[in-house]
C-alpha cells in the first residue's frame, strides 16, 4: 500500500490548488506533479476567523491553525461561531468537559449559556440575507424523467408548515419524533421542522425493518411518526407504511403507543388507496400539511439542548442510541463541509447518502445547507436504470461536489470505463468518500476515471458518534495518498495507544483514540449514560475510543484498519455480530451462532454466519434460506448474511469463549495460518468446520 501510494504520489496526478483569496467559485488547479509548499517563513500568524473567510491553501497555514484548535478549543470554536445566527451568546468561558472516567462523569459541553436554533441558521438566515430565491433541494427521483426543484424561500414555507402541524399534535420542545421516510425533500425538511420546535428526531433507515423501527420508537419514546405510503428502490416496490404499522403494532405491544402517524403519499410507488391507513391515528401529509401556515415562531434552544439520535450498533446489545446537541454540532457539520468540500453559495453538492444514516444529517440535512449551498437529494440506487445513473444525475444538475462511499465506487467500477466516459462530468470538482476503508484501486479509478485527475479525493474518516469528519483531506492543502485518510481536522487530537492504552509516537500501530473533545462529540447514549462512559471512554481512560484500528505513517498521516471490535463494516454500514446471533438464534432451529466478517469485493465486508442447529434437525437449502430471512425480518436487507455455514460445533476455549480468530481464518480459507490453537476445548472442530465449508 505505502509502495503504491508513494509511486502515485511522485508521478502526481492529483494536484488541486484551493483559492487562496476569499471564497471564490472559481475552481483553480495546480499543473500534474507540483508540490503544494509554502517556506516556513511565509507561515501565516492567522487565528480561526480566517476560516470564515478563507479556506486552508497550504500545510503550514493548517498546522498553525491546527495548534490553535488544539490550545484554545474555546477561543478557536469561539471564532468561528460568530458566523452564525445566536439568539443569545455564550459565555467567555463556553467549553467545559470531563473526559476522563477516573475523574468523575464523563461530560461535553460547548457555548454554554447560548441560545440558538439550527433549523433557523439552515433557512431563515439565508432568506433574511436575501438568498430566498436560490436552489436550496433538488430532488432526483427513482425514475429518470421526475425531479423537483425547491427555493430556500420554499423550503422555509414547508418547514414551517410542517413544524406547525407538529405543534398541533401537540410535540413540544424535547418530544421525541420518528422518522421512517424515503430520501423525498421532506425528509431533510421534516428532520428541520422538528430541529425548528425543538423536537428531538430519531430517522431509521427506511431499509430497517419492523422490528427495528419498533426497538427505536419504544426506546426513544416517539410521540408521532412521519412515514410515507412507500418508495421505489430501482425496480423494486417497497410498502413502507405496511412495514411501519407492523412496527407500530410491536412498539404498542413493547408497551408505547405512539400517538399520531402523518403518511406522506409516495404516488409513483404506492398509492393512497393501496396504502393501509388506521383513522383517528393516521393523517395524509400532502392535505394536513398544506392547511397550516407558513409563519411558525423559532424555539429558541440551548446550546446543548438535544437535536437527535440516531442509533448505531455496537458490539454488545441492542443499538445505541446517540445523542447529539444542538450548537457544537451545528458549528462542526457547518464547519467541515465547507473546509472539506469547499462548499459555498452556487455550487451543486450531491451526497448519496440517505439521511437514515449519520451522513445524510450531517452533510445532507444540515452541512450543505447552513453553507447556502444547492444539493441533489436522490431517492433511487446508483444502478437504476443503468450504471450510468449518478454520472447523468452529475451531468444534468452539473455537480460541482459528489460525495459517496467506497461500496458504491466498487460497485460501479465494476460495471466498466464506458459509464461515466458517456457523461459530461466537467462540473466536478471535489470528490468525497466515506463509511469504510477505500482500497487504493478504487481510489484511483475514482481519481482517474470519474475526476479525471483533478478532482481531489476527500477520503473523511468518522463516525455516527463523532458528527462531523475528524481525519480528512483539505483540497490542495497537502498531498493525498490513496487509502489514507490523511490528518485530523481541526480540533481533533488523535491518538494511537497500544493494547494498555499508552499513546504511541511517531511512526506506529495501534488502537485511534481521541484525546479531548471536539464540538460534535456524541453526548450521551440516550437513556444510558453508563453504558456511553462504559463503551466509549472505559476501554481507555482519558481518552473517548473509536473502536477502530490505526497505523501512522513517517508523514503523520492516519490510515484506518477498520474496526478491532465485534462490529462489521458492510457497504458502509455498521453491524454488530451480536444483533446478526440473536436474530439468528431467535430461529427455532437454531441452537447457537458465531457471526464474523470476511473481505468482500464489493462490499468490503461481508457477513458469515457459522450456525449450529438443534440436536436433531436437518440441514437443508431452504433452512439456511429461514435463517437468512430471519436476519432480513429483524434488522433489514442490508444485514442479511451472505454465507451461513453449519456448524455442528464452535471453536471454543475451555471456558466457553468462542474463538473469532479462528471462524474468520476458516471464511476466508487461510486455515493454514490459524496461529495457536493449544487453548481450544476441542481442537478437531477445525477440520469438521473445514470439512462443511460450502455445504
Ligand atoms: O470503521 C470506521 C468506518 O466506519 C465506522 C463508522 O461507522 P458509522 O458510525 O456507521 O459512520 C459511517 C459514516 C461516517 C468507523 O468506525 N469508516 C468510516 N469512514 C471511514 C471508515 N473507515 C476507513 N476510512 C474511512 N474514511
Amino acid at each position: 500500500r505505502t509502495l503504491q501510494a508513494h509511486q502515485q504520489q511522485r508521478r502526481g496526478g492529483w494536484g488541486y490548488a484551493s483559492p487562496q483569496h476569499a471564497f471564490s467559485r472559481v475552481p483553480c488547479r495546480r499543473p500534474q506533479g507540483v508540490a503544494c509548499r509554502v517556506a516556513a517563513a511565509e507561515a501565516p500568524t492567522q487565528t480561526a476567523s480566517i476560516l470564515n473567510k478563507e479556506f486552508v491553501s497550504n500545510k503550514e497555514q493548517y498546522m498553525a491553525l491546527y495548534k490553535q484548535s488544539i490550545e484554545d478549543p474555546a477561543g478557536f470554536w469561539g471564532e468561528i461561531a460568530e458566523q452564525f445566527h445566536w439568539e443569545k451568546k455564550w459565555e467567555p468561558n463556553h467549553m467545559h468537559y470531563n473526559f476522563d472516567v477516573r475523574k468523575g462523569p464523563i461530560s461535553v459541553e460547548w457555548f454554554r449559556g447560548a441560545t440558538t436554533n439550527i433549523a433557523y441558521n439552515c433557512l431563515d438566515r439565508h432568506v433574511a440575507a436575501g438568498h430566498g430565491e436560490d436552489v436550496c433541494l433538488i430532488w432526483e427521483g427513482n425514475d429518470v424523467d421526475r425531479d423537483k426543484t425547491l427555493t430556500y424561500k420554499e423550503a422555509l414555507d414547508e418547514v414551517c408548515r410542517l413544524a406547525n402541524w407538529l405543534r398541533s399534535v401537540g410535540v413540544k420542545k424535547g418530544d421525541s419524533v420518528a422518522l421512517y421516510m424515503p430520501m423525498l425533500n421532506e425528509l431533510p425538511l421534516a428532520m428541520l421542522a422538528c430541529a425548528r420546535i425543538g423536537a428531538v428526531h430519531s430517522v431509521v433507515f427506511g431499509g430497517f425493518s419492523a422490528e427495528s423501527l419498533a426497538q427505536r420508537m419504544e426506546d426513544c419514546k416517539a410521540k408521532v411518526l412521519l412515514t410515507a405510503s412507500g418508495v421505489m428502490r430501482g425496480p423494486k416496490k417497497i410498502d413502507l407504511k405496511k412495514i411501519a404499522d407492523k412496527g407500530l403494532d410491536l412498539c404498542a405491544k413493547a408497551g408505547h403507543t405512539v400517538e399520531h402517524v402523518l403518511v406522506y403519499e409516495n404516488d409513483n410507488a404506492v398509492p393512497a388507496v393501496d396504502c393501509p391507513f388506521t383513522a383517528g391515528r393516521d393523517r395524509w401529509w400532502q392535505s394536513e400539511v398544506a392547511q397550516q401556515s407558513t409563519n411558525c415562531p423559532v424555539e429558541w434552544v440551548e446550546a446543548e439542548h438535544p437535536l437527535f439520535l440516531l442509533y448505531t450498533s455496537g458490539s454488545t446489545g441492542k443499538p445505541k442510541g446517540v445523542l447529539h446537541t444542538t450548537g457544537g454540532y451545528m458549528v462542526y457539520a457547518a464547519t467541515t463541509m465547507r473546509h472539506v468540500f469547499h462548499l459555498q453559495r452556487g455550487d451543486v453538492y450531491w451526497c448519496t447518502a440517505d439521511c437514515g444514516w449519520i451522513t445524510g444529517h450531517s452533510y445532507l440535512a444540515y452541512g450543505p445547507l447552513l453553507n447556502g449551498a444547492t444539493q441533489i437529494v436522490f431517492e433511487g440506487v446508483p444502478t437504476h436504470p443503468t450504471p450510468a445513473r449518478c454520472w447523468e444525475v452529475v451531468a444534468k444538475h452539473r455537480v460541482t461536489q459528489f460525495y459517496t462511499a467506497p461500496t458504491a465506487i466498487r460497485s460501479l467500477m465494476g460495471f466498466g470505463d464506458q459509464w461515466v466516459e458517456q457523461c459530461d462530468l466537467s462540473s466536478l470538482r471535489i470528490l468525497g468518500s466515506v463509511g469504510e476503508p477505500i482500497n487504493p484501486e478504487a481510489w484511483r479509478w475514482y481519481n482517474q476515471v470519474v475526476g479525471k485527475g483533478k478532482c481531489p479525493i476527500m477520503d473523511t474518516w468518522w463516525q455516527t458518534e463523532t458528527g462531523g469528519h475528524m481525519i480528512t483531506p483539505l483540497p490542495g492543502a497537502w498531498t493525498e495518498k490513496p487509502g489514507s485518510a490523511t490528518l485530523p481536522f481541526f480540533g481533533v487530537r488523535p491518538a494511537v495507544l497500544d493494547e494498555k492504552g499508552n499513546e504511541l509516537q511517531g511512526e506506529c500501530e495501534g488502537v485511534l483514540a481521541i484525546a479531548q473533545p471536539w464540538p460534535s462529540t456524541l453526548r450521551t447514549v440516550y437513556g444510558d449514560h453508563e453504558r456511553y462512559q462504559s463503551n466509549y471512554f472505559g476501554p481507555f481512560p482519558g481518552y473517548y475510543f473509536t473502536g477502530d484500528g490505526c497505523r501512522r505513517d513517517a508523514d503523520g498521516y492516519y490510515w484506518i484498519t477498520g474496526r478491532v471490535d465485534d462490529v462489521i463494516n458492510v457497504s458502509g454500514h455498521r453491524i454488530g455480530t451480536a444483533e446478526v446471533e440473536s436474530a439468528l438464534v431467535a430461529h427455532p432451529a437454531c441452537a447457537e451462532a458465531a457471526v464474523v466478517g470476511y473481505d468482500h469485493p464489493v462490499k468490503g465486508q461481508g457477513i458469515y454466519a457459522y450456525v449450529t442447529l438443534m440436536e436433531g434437525t436437518e440441514t437443508s437449502k431452504e433452512l439456511k434460506k429461514e435463517l437468512v430471512a430471519a436476519v432480513r425480518n429483524t434488522i433489514g436487507a442490508f444485514a442479511a448474511p451472505d454465507v451461513i455455514h453449519w456448524a455442528p460445533g464452535l471453536p471454543k476455549t475451555r471456558s466457553g469463549k468462542i474463538m473469532r480468530r479462528v471462524l474468520r481464518k476458516i471464511a476466508s480459507k487461510e486455515e493454514d495460518q490459524l496461529g495457536d490453537t493449544s487453548t481450544l476445548a476441542d481442537p478437531g472442530v477445525v477440520q469438521v468446520l473445514v470439512d462443511l465449508r460450502g455445504k
